[in-house]
């Protein structure tokens, strides 16, 4: 028999799913805590473990996928080696980082939420982060930039595909 594999290549997939519903009660307040631990496990929410939950919670999969996709630290795709979130919040937004996040969009030929088909890269972005003294803000695997401009961005962009990343 052909072993089921998990969208993500995983192959404790089942075990862990299991493992998932033997922790928690199958109510519905426990969807989001589900979710976190299926985000941290698997990096992304894949489709199968949604259509499990629905099973396992009772919950329709238009009500989970709704979730899933309203809360920006759930992904539906698994993120890149090097994830760079731009700060959209008011503080950033008013010193430019729409600019940044442009940049980054034309250089990686990727939207928010998307990874680059190498997997090195997936672009995000994010509300304030709690820097706004050093707006505006990008991060890359959770590491601040501030005061960021694109020229600095470009030269993060160029020291990681050039393989000497300081980060
Ligand atoms: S608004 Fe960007 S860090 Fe606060």
């Amino acid at each position: 028999m052909e072993e089921k594999k998990c969208e993500c290549n995983c192959q404790n997939k089942d075990a862990f799913m299991e493992k998932l519903f033997q922790e928690y009660k199958p109510v519905k307040d426990n969807l989001i805590s589900m979710l976190n631990e299926v985000q941290e496990h698997y990096g992304y929410v894949p489709m199968n473990c949604q259509k499990e939950l629905s099973n396992f919670l009772n919950i329709p999969m238009a009500e989970i996928y709704g979730v899933v996709t309203f809360y920006s630290r759930f992904t539906l795709k698994p993120k890149g080696k090097y994830n760079i979130a731009v700060c959209l919040g008011t503080a950033c937004y008013v010193k430019g980082s729409q600019k940044i996040m442009d940049r980054l969009k034309e250089r990686l030929k990727i939207e928010p939420g998307e990874t680059t088909q190498d997997g090195l890269f997936s672009i995000e972005e994010t509300r304030c982060v709690g820097a706004c003294g050093l707006a505006p803000v990008f991060t890359v695997n959770g590491e601040v930039y501030g005061k960021a401009t694109v020229k600095k961005l470009d030269e993060v962009l160029d020291e990681i595909i050039n393989n000497k990343p300081k980060i």
